[in-house]
């Protein structure tokens, strides 16, 4: 049997494992220099969680900048959203800035998940509508640094799930989640999270 103490120290683990302060997650992006590489504002105003399901059971609940083995990504994630006072609904992105390098990111940004009408239910969001964009588990190309695969949530406004400047159809390469967004009319995201995944050994 675990000692109290034991038992304390691994439930802290768990604990700070996750992000807990919006303040620490701006600071995160900010020196990932994601906001200027997206062209986004990002001042978070909730803390979104982003859960991967892992082949042993389980899942890994991922915080900013955490780095995970390729094989420990192949989703689908599943999102929850800490301090948010809307219900929703609401979009979730992802993108990969640094395709096929992050000294090189010809082909950027790569649409990994576009998905609407996410509402909350709790801490809980689940919707009932395909995604525009299914997850697409990252796949850094050999020799690459890691990339960062970076998870925006917007607002979502009337009249969204009609959009069809990004369809199923539409390729996933030389996405811009910036213009997307002024296009649809999503604003500035109001929580966000990323990992850093490097290519196989
Ligand atoms: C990923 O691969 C590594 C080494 O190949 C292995 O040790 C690890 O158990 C794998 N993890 C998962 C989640 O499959
Ligand atoms: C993405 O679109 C924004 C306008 O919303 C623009 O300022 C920016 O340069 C674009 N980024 C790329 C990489 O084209």
């Amino acid at each position: 049997m675990r000692s109290p103490l034991a038992l304390l120290l691994s439930l802290v683990a768990v604990v700070s494992a996750q992000d807990s302060s919006l303040s620490a997650v701006k600071k995160v992006f900010d020196d990932a220099n994601i906001p200027s590489d997206l062209s986004i504002k990002f001042s978070p105003r909730a803390l979104l969680e982003v859960s991967l399901p892992q082949p042993t059971g389980g899942a890994i609940t991922l915080h900013a900048g955490i780095q995970l083995p390729r094989n420990a990504t192949a989703g689908p994630p599943s999102f929850r959203i800490i301090g948010a006072r809307s219900r929703g609904p609401f979009v979730i992105a992802a993108v990969d800035p640094d395709a096929p390098t992050p000294q090189t990111p010809t082909v950027s940004q790569i649409r990994h998940f576009l998905g609407g009408s996410f509402t909350r239910l709790r801490d809980t969001l689940t919707n009932s509508t395909p995604a525009v964009s299914d997850f697409r588990q990252p796949t850094p190309p050999a020799g690459s640094p890691a990339h960062r695969y970076i998870f925006l949530l917007f607002n979502q406004p009337p009249g969204f799930e009609s959009q069809t400047i990004v369809t199923p159809t539409t390729s996933i390469s030389l996405f811009n989640i910036s213009s997307f967004a002024e296009t649809v009319g999503l604003g500035d995201p109001i929580a966000g999270t990323f990992m850093l995944v490097a290519p196989d050994a």
